[in-house]
């Protein structure tokens, strides 16, 4: 028996000895060590061994044990060790480093001037409207009374995108200009009325470092009694103003929009040449904005509105170039490149 039990042993540790992973370690644990293991089932016997020999073997039994289990937990540490260094060696990790930052998104140069417009028409009392991209014809032309064989429809070349025709509505487009939602605010709160309207507009024509397919304008519209073109002179002087941070002039032209009568285009002073005439300005000193002009009887009765009651005038000027004049981009076409070495500037 006193043999047996020291055979146990040495086969044990030899089994052991050759362990690689914890749970084969697990495994020779139960096998020997277990409940209904080899040494267990010694243990459980010396209760029936003869008087003389059972202090004897019990005493060994007892020996065997605790060696064994000292031993399989030296193993287990060690199996513990190895593995972390494995693990440590496998993906070297210099705790030293200095973290990475995640990089964080920032909002787009459109929209950061569109906020910024929006601010300071907030200001002066405007309240910002919203309208569909794809419009149908009749709010995009008719009700802006340009009918449908109007040479003016070939100012702005359109994206229709759909071949049934509606007998109101006509066919459905890509909008090409925001004046659609003048009609639409008109039908939806009556006068008097302050909005500006931003947004995206979309018009089928060739591309160049000014012109793009799609691209952001900003509407504005005042229906009030006895409006002039006089407070729209002052409104844009002051918002050009408070954009800028510096005073801007503004000047009129004659301009023409069949949704306005009389129609005007306005430009404001050079800021770079401060109007003094400068190579962006072509020399003349001043900068083209934007057209607008007092709102057109046609388009107050298509929005439900009596001209002999109410007048307003309307505006509407390109975002994009804006902010094109803003950061002095040189190409629209960057704007919507998704290129972050671009966008990362802003
Ligand atoms: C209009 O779209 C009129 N709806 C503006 C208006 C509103 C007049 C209310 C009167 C009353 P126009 O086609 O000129 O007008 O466009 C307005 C502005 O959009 C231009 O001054 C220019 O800044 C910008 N724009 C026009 N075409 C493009 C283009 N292809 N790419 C970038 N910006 C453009």
């Amino acid at each position: 028996m006193e043999q047996e039990l020291k055979n146990l042993e040495q086969e044990a540790l030899a089994a052991l000895n050759q362990i690689q992973q914890l749970d084969e370690l697990k495994t020779l644990f139960t096998e020997y060590l277990g409940r209904k293991g080899k040494l267990t089932h010694i243990l459980r016997g010396v209760k029936d061994l003869p008087a003389d020999q059972k202090p004897v073997i019990g005493k060994l039994s007892n020996t065997v044990k605790t060696n064994l289990e000292k031993s399989f937990e030296e193993k287990q540490n060690n199996l513990e060790k190895s593995q972390i260094d494995k693990d440590l060696n496998a993906g070297f990790f210099d705790t030293t480093i200095p973290g990475k930052g995640r990089e964080i998104g920032h909002i787009h140069p459109i929209s950061q001037v569109q906020e910024e417009v929006e601010r300071i028409f907030s200001q002066m009392g405007f309240a910002i409207m919203d309208g569909p991209e794809i419009e149908s014809e009749y709010y995009n032309f008719e009700g802006l009374n340009i009918p449908a064989d109007h040479p003016a429809r070939d100012m702005q070349d359109t994206f229709f995108i759909q071949d049934k025709k509606d007998k109101k509505h006509g066919h459905m487009v890509l909008r090409t200009q925001t004046s659609p939602v003048q009609i639409r605010t008109m039908e939806k709160y009556g006068a008097p009325l302050r909005v500006i309207i931003p947004g995206r507009v979309f018009r089928y024509e060739a591309t160049d470092a000014s012109h793009d397919t799609t691209f952001y304008q900003v509407e504005g519209l005042l229906i009030d009694k006895n409006i002039s073109l006089a407070h729209l002179k002052g409104v844009m002087a002051e918002f050009l103003t408070r954009l800028f941070g510096k005073p801007v002039k503004v000047r009129f032209r004659p301009g023409y929009f069949p949704f306005v009568e009389p129609g005007l285009e306005l430009d404001f002073s050079c800021l770079l040449c401060k109007a003094n005439g400068c190579k962006v300005c072509k020399y003349s000193g001043w900068l083209e904005f934007m057209g607008a002009g007092m709102v057109h009887k046609n388009v107050l009765k298509a929005g439900g509105i009596d001209p002999e009651e109410y007048q307003g005038w309307a505006f509407g000027f390109g975002l994009t170039r804006l902010v094109m004049m803003r950061y002095q981009i040189d190409d629209i076409r960057l704007l919507t490149s998704g290129d972050l070495r671009f966008l990362k500037q802003f």
